[in-house]
């Protein structure tokens, strides 16, 4: 952590407190958001990659709602809003089509990969536990990112104003989840 504080500023214990927030938060979305698009999807030729996707969000929340636990962090009170809004995301990309569905998986993981690696590069050898989950995690959103790719996201109908609007919207959903 950085070693100078102004007034004002987090303590390093509250930093890493919002950063397990935050990202279980994130997860929790995600999760959503593949079940959601597997409501619609399931059924068809994505299925079984949105599982394969879906499957790895669940390991990745199943490990934030552990280190929320273990290390007594308060839950962004935000978790109702995400149950709605992440699988209504999902739902309606998925409804829009097999190619949209994948570009809100591109936006989605291209701003979690930003996000993980902002977290990795403010943790300090403290946390070099923490460090490496999400080191882990940021590399399998990574291949999340590229299975879009590889299944015809950038072909979607829209695919810019998709991919801006739905990157911007993750990014104030991380923001407000570091706090609330
Ligand atoms: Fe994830
Ligand atoms: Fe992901």
């Amino acid at each position: 952590m950085s070693t100078t504080r102004l007034p004002g500023d987090a303590t390093a214990g509250e930093t890493v407190a919002r950063m397990i927030r935050v990202d279980h938060a994130g997860e929790y979305g995600a999760k959503r958001i593949y079940q959601g698009q597997l409501a619609v999807l399931g059924r068809g030729p994505k299925g079984d990659v949105l599982r394969h996707m879906k499957q790895q969000e669940q390991v990745h929340l199943d490990t934030f709602a552990d280190l929320v636990a273990r290390r007594r962090v308060r839950p962004t009170a935000l978790l109702p809003l995400w149950h709605v809004a992440g699988f209504a995301l999902g739902a309606a990309t998925a409804a829009l089509g097999e190619r949209a569905a994948m570009a809100c998986t591109v936006a989605i993981e291209e701003a979690i990969d930003e996000h993980y690696a902002g977290q990795t590069a403010a943790l300090g050898e403290d946390e070099a536990g923490l460090r490496g989950t999400i080191e882990k995690f940021r590399a399998e959103e990574l291949e999340h990112r590229d299975i879009g790719l590889a299944h015809g996201a950038e072909q979607a109908p829209g695919y810019r104003l998709l991919y801006t609007i739905i990157k911007s919207g993750c990014r104030v959903a991380i923001a407000v989840s570091e706090r609330l």
